[in-house]
């Protein structure tokens, strides 16, 4: 599988502080990878680095095939649209003016830019001061300059961030056409509910370390849903597990955390010989935000 953006023990230390530690990150080819993680994780962090507007403390990152750095920032960046943490333009100037500085800095034609304001349906728009504009129509109008190049990669930083549903509903639904027209999206958000749908793949941080990556089916296979019991004595089962296994009684259900298959075949048969008559044992169903909430331990998401 080629990747567009691959990273090796990517790391950014402040002073003696990891802020993003060890990350290898996979991007392939004309993914959207939602970029996961509570308020601090180091998302921003991250993609600054992608784009070498930081420069790591540490580790590798290799972005269209060639490594990023110094001297191949400026070849790298034509081929990368970004927006980072909050949108660009000028307050003052209206929608096309901004456009039309950013198309005479990158060398695009009106054709480009034509084409990046339709795609983020901003066409009725564009004569007005951008600082007329909503939350949604400045973060439409960033992503606009950061199509207008037509990018083969695209790094968005919480595009959804104060959006309400609907502006949330159409960035995801510009990220589907863009990932269909053959652009690789990366995209962060701390709400895994923005962009869950959206995203083909998925990369959790929780302070500034990978915890997870791979496909939603994988995120549910790599968290063990609680296992629950229902038996004849659950009050009498759930005193003999608690200690042990860190139990709760639950509508006269016995739920088991974090228990793999052995370990649950294991308790089972104790509560057998303890002479407990079971007669239901199944892994609880959860939600995906379950189990993010269960892989970053709570973070505040
Ligand atoms: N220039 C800096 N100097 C010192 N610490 C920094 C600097 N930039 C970021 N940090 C710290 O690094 C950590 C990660 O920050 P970062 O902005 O990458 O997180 P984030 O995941 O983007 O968060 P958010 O969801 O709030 O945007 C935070 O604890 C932040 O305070
Ligand atoms: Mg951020």
């Amino acid at each position: 599988m080629s990747f567009v953006v691959a990273t090796e023990k990517l790391t950014k230390k402040y002073g003696d502080h990891p802020v993003v530690q060890d990350l290898d990150l996979r991007i392939p080819e004309g993914a959207v990878y939602g970029f996961l993680g509570p308020n601090g994780s180091g998302k921003s962090t991250t993609m600054k680095m992608l784009l070498n507007l930081i420069r790591p403390s540490s580790g590798h990152v290799e972005v269209l095939g060639k490594p990023m750095n110094r001297g191949t920032r400026r070849e790298l960046l034509g081929k990368i649209g970004s927006l980072i943490e909050s949108p660009p333009g000028y307050a003052h100037l209206t929608g096309r003016e901004n456009m039309k500085i950013v198309a005479r800095l990158l060398g695009l034609t009106d054709q480009h830019v034509d084409h990046a304001v339709r795609t983020v349906r901003m066409e009725r728009h564009m004569d007005k001061k951008v600082r007329e504009f909503s939350l949604g129509m400045k973060q439409r109008l960033g992503i606009a300059m950061a199509l207008a190049r037509r990018p083969e990669l695209l790094i968005l930083d919480e595009p959804t961030n104060g959006l309400d549903p609907a502006g949330i509903e159409e960035i995801r639904g510009l990220l589907r056409r863009l990932a269909d027209g053959g652009v690789t999206v990366m995209v962060s958000s701390h709400l895994l509910g923005e962009i869950d749908k959206t995203a083909t793949m998925l990369g959790i941080l929780s302070e500034g370390r990978m915890i997870f990556q791979g496909s939603r089916d994988q995120l549910f296979s790599a968290a063990r849903p609680d296992v629950l019991i229902e038996c004849a004595e659950p009050r009498h089962a759930h005193s003999l597990l608690a200690r042990e296994y860190g139990t709760r009684l639950d509508n006269a259900v016995v739920r088991v955390p974090g228990v793999d298959d052995r370990t649950t075949a294991g308790i089972v048969a104790g509560l057998v010989r303890e002479r407990i008559g079971v007669y239901g044992v199944r892994r609880d169903e959860q939600s995906l935000e379950d189990v993010f909430m269960t892989l970053t331990a709570g973070g505040s998401l």
